[in-house]
C-alpha cells in the first residue's frame, strides 16, 4: 500500500485493457479514485462496477476516443464543474496497426497511429495540463515503447509515433520547469496484452506467436513502475524508464526457446 497515493485522482486513458486496465486496478487497490477512459463502453462499466465493489473507491468513467480533441476538453469541463483535479494523468490508451513494409502499409493504419499516438495524447494534455499548471501540483506519465529507441523492420510508423511521444515527454517536462509537476515516460519492451491482437488487426494466432517461448513482460509489471514513479518523493521526478523483459535485450537482441 502506498500512502503518497491514498486519496489521489488518477486520470488514465486507455483503461480498458492491457497497461491501462492494471494500472487501474493498482492504483485502486492503493486507495486512489480513478478517471478511466476508453472506446469500449461495456469494459468501462465493468472495471468501474469491480474496483468500486473491491476498493471502495470513487471510479469515474469517460467513453470517447481520445481523436476527438473536442471530447477532451468535454472531459475537462466534467471535472472541473465536479470540482476535480487530476492529481495523475497516465496517459496510456495508443496502439500499433499493421507491421508492414513503409512502401506497403496502409494509410489507415498509419493514420490511426499518429492521430492516436501522438495527437490523442496532446489533447489529453492540453485539456487535463492547465488544470495541474493552475493548482501547481501533479504528475502526468506518459507511455512510451522501447520502439522510441530504436526502429525495427516494418515499425516504421509504430516507431516513428513511439520517438515522438519520447520528444513529447521531454518537451513537457522542459515546459513545466518552476512548477511542482512532475512528468515521465515508462517505456516497455514486449508486455502481453491485446497489443498484438490490435496491430495484426485481430489476427490471434499471429499475435499468441509474439509472446512464444519466452516469458513477456506483463501489463502488472508496468503497473507496479507507474506506482514507484508517483509514490517517489516530491522532489524526485523520474523523467524515463525503460524495461525489458529479462529474456529480450533490444528489438534484435531476444533469448527464445
Ligand atoms: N504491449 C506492449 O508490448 C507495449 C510495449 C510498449 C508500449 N506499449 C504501449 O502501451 C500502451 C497500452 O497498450 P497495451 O499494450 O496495454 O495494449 P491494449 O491491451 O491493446 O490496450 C490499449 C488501450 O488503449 C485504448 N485505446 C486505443 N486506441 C484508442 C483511442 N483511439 N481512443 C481511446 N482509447 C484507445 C484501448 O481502449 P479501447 O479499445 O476501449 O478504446 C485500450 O484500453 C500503448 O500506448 C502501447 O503503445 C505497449
Amino acid at each position: 500500500m502506498s500512502s503518497k497515493i491514498l486519496g489521489k485522482w488518477v486520470l488514465i486513458t486507455g483503461a480498458t485493457s492491457g497497461i491501462g486496465r492494471a494500472c487501474a486496478e493498482l492504483f485502486a487497490k492503493n486507495g486512489a479514485s480513478l478517471i478511466l477512459t476508453g472506446r469500449r463502453s461495456d469494459r468501462l462499466e465493468a472495471a468501474q462496477n469491480v474496483l468500486q465493489e473491491k476498493y471502495g473507491v470513487k471510479v469515474k468513467t469517460y467513453n470517447f476516443d481520445v481523436r476527438e480533441f473536442n471530447e477532451a476538453v468535454k472531459m475537462a469541463n466534467d471535472l472541473q464543474a465536479s470540482e476535480i483535479i487530476p492529481d495523475i494523468l497516465i496517459n496510456n490508451a495508443g496502439l500499433a496497426s499493421g507491421k508492414d513494409k513503409i512502401y506497403e502499409g496502409l494509410i489507415s493504419d498509419w493514420e490511426k497511429m499518429i492521430d492516436t499516438n501522438i495527437k490523442g495524447l496532446l489533447y489529453i494534455t492540453r485539456a487535463i495540463l492547465p488544470m495541474m499548471v493552475a493548482s501547481n501540483e501533479g504528475h502526468i506519465i506518459n507511455i512510451g515503447s522501447t520502439a522510441g529507441h530504436l526502429v525495427y523492420p516494418e515499425g516504421n510508423v509504430y516507431n516513428a509515433s513511439k520517438y515522438a511521444v519520447k520528444a513529447l515527454n521531454e518537451a513537457i517536462n522542459l515546459d513545466l520547469m518552476g512548477t511542482n509537476i512532475r512528468c515521465g515516460s515508462i517505456d516497455p519492451g514486449a508486455c502481453e496484452t491485446e497489443f498484438s491482437e490490435v496491430r495484426f488487426h485481430g489476427n490471434k494466432d499471429k499475435a499468441g506467436k509474439v509472446y512464444e517461448g519466452y516469458e513477456p513482460l506483463k501489463p502488472q509489471d508496468i503497473a507496479d513502475a507507474a506506482l514507484y514513479i508517483c509514490s517517489a518523493p516530491a522532489h524526485v521526478n523520474i523523467t524515463t524508464m525503460i524495461i525489458y523483459p529479462t529474456a529480450q535485450r533490444s528489438a534484435y537482441v531476444w533469448d527464445k526457446k
